[in-house]
């Protein structure tokens, strides 16, 4: 089936048509600013502009970067704090005039990595860490995602939240080397592992292409890959959980 995933962030609103079968776009991916401020509304709007440039009326599938219960925003730690309490999937619906299924940005990009990346047939427990202006966590145990592990705000020991602590953004911010960065965030994956005890540890996200440059610095015990489809995987699992949603409605 074909649905269209779209992956909110940020910087950026991308968006691209997806075979559901196979996990490959059908076409050309389109991205739009995210608007400033990002407002639900103004969000709904460039939501409605992708939904227009692919002519798409089907059932959407919208990764975004706070907790997502049941369709309503709970938290929105990088975006306005307008969507605290809106019904997202309602209000993307109205305005696109398209079914509109929202789910955790880090959860969407989990989904994707379980079905056709380095997670596909894991079974035990894989933990997902996304790695961007936030620290995303997406959850599962033999292959079921629990929803909306809100990790990266778990507090470490010098007092921080993680992704406050050891984020891309904060490497960026702080000018940190790799190696520096590294050793932070291998801090921040020790807790993890000391807390869940993850069978295989899955990084995603623009700094997990660059694994190499900091893999020497992280010492957990559970084997550690880089995440298979790249900026791409948030979209794709969006498009699956639309799928999903749309058949149970
Ligand atoms: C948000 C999460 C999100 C992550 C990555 C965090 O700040 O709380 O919901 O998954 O950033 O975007």
């Amino acid at each position: 089936m074909q649905i269209l995933g779209v992956d909110i962030g940020g910087s950026g609103i991308k968006g691209a048509i997806v075979d559901t079968e196979t996990g490959e776009f059908v076409g050309e991916r389109h991205r739009i600013d995210t608007p400033k401020p990002a407002t639900p509304e103004a969000v709904a709007e460039v939501l409605a502009q992708l939904t227009s440039h692919f002519n798409w009326q089907g059932p959407v599938g919208c990764g975004f970067p706070a907790s997502i219960q049941h369709g309503v925003a709970r938290t929105a730690a990088n975006l306005s704090s307008g969507f605290i309490g809106t019904d997202i999937d309602k209000l993307f619906s109205e305005t696109t005039q398209c079914p509109c299924f929202c789910l955790n940005d880090a959860d969407a990009a989990g989904i994707a990595e379980m079905h056709f990346g380095v997670g596909a047939g894991q079974n035990g427990v894989v933990l997902l860490i996304t790695i961007g202006t936030g620290l995303g966590t997406a959850f599962f145990t033999d292959g079921v995602l629990l929803p909306n592990t809100e990790l990266g705000h778990v507090y470490m020991a010098n007092g921080k939240e993680g992704e406050h602590y050891a984020s891309d953004a904060v490497r960026k911010k702080e000018d940190l080397g790799w190696k520096s960065w590294g050793q932070r965030f291998n801090k921040y994956l020790c807790l993890m592992e000391d807390l869940f005890w993850p069978d295989l540890i899955i990084l995603g996200g623009g700094a997990s292409k660059k694994f190499d440059k900091f893999k020497q610095q992280i010492s957990v015990k559970a084997p550690i890959k880089p995440a298979a489809l790249l900026n791409q995987a948030g979209i794709i699992g969006a498009a699956l959980h639309a799928e999903a949603k749309n058949q149970k409605k």
